[in-house]
């Protein structure tokens, strides 16, 4: 579905003020308006809001160049399409990519990323990317949920219904990141082994975010790029399958259209985190 990218664009403000929040804070505390300039990357940064309407205000006269990636090309292009700013490039790369591009590798002061970690499977490996992005002495600063996972919880139910199983079979042994007691130690651990340094985080399990039903599910219909596998003649059914699921999921009902536009109040257990690419 070609207007994803669009769709996420309308929807996916939900957070923007956290982001603008946390990312504020840690630009101040370090103290990075008064050096510079920088060059940072926003990994998965999706439709690209996060970037032009947050960092760029939050960074401006510390910046020499913000790159965006994502593993979704279809939000990549339209970032592409949108974005005026000489300082600004996007390419499309999954981070957790076997191998990482020699021109990418030791390029960047600072790497942000805003709810996109909680998709990415592989955690040691993605922080292994990110440790060869940065420079010595670079950092990065992440949001991401953890604990819960709405969009791939329902691809593992879906997996379990024969007609989805082909499009939905690797997500059959899914759980989502740091759902075990000792969040801390896992979290610290991964990014000790991936060879950086923890400086700081913080998990907020009640964080919660305030939208309508319509556009938590916009959100959500915004980022599932298995609907683009399937041949159209599935894609009614399929649909109606993912509305069920998700509801059931989400604990919101999805499926009743006439409610859709009922406010409600959604736990996005978010973890912020703050790294060095230094040995302590
Ligand atoms: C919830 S959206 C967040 C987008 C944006 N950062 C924001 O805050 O609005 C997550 C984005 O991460 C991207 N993504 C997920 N896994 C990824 C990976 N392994 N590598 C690169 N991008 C990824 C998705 O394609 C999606 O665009």
């Amino acid at each position: 579905m070609a207007n994803r990218s669009l769709k996420y664009f309308h929807y996916g403000k939900y957070h923007l003020e956290k982001v603008g929040h946390e990312y504020a804070n840690y630009i101040k505390s370090g103290n990075l308006l008064k050096n510079g300039p920088w060059s940072v990357m926003d990994i998965g940064c999706g439709s690209g809001r996060v970037l032009q309407e947050v960092l760029i205000p939050l960074l401006k006269p510390s910046i020499s160049e913000i790159v965006g990636i994502d593993m979704d090309s279809n939000m990549i292009e339209f970032c592409r399409s949108k974005n005026q700013n000489p300082m600004v490039s996007f390419h499309t790369m999954n981070i957790t990519d076997e191998k990482i591009p020699l021109y990418l590798q030791n390029r960047f002061d600072v790497l942000f990323s805003s709810y996109c970690f909680s998709h990415v499977r592989n955690l040691r490996l993605g922080f292994e990317n990110c440790s060869k992005l940065l420079k010595k002495n670079g950092e990065l600063f992440f949001i991401f949920q953890y604990k819960t996972h709405a969009l791939y919880t329902t691809y593992k139910k879906m997996s379990g219904i024969y007609k989805w199983k082909l499009f939905t079979k690797e997500y059959n042994s899914f759980a989502p990141h740091f759902i075990g007691a000792e969040p801390e130690v896992e979290l610290k651990s991964i990014i000790k082994d991936a060879g950086l340094t923890p400086l700081h985080h913080k998990f907020e399990p009640d964080f919660c975010i305030d939208l309508t039903k319509r556009q938590l599910l916009g959100i959500y219909e915004s980022l599932d790029a298995k609907i683009d596998e399937l041949p159209e003649d599935l894609q009614k059914d399929y649909r109606r399958d993912f509305l069920e699921i998700m509801s059931e999921v989400t604990n919101v009902d999805f499926v009743d259209q006439d409610s859709l536009d009922e406010s409600i109040k959604f736990n996005v257990p978010t973890v912020c985190l703050h790294v060095k690419n230094i040995d302590l």
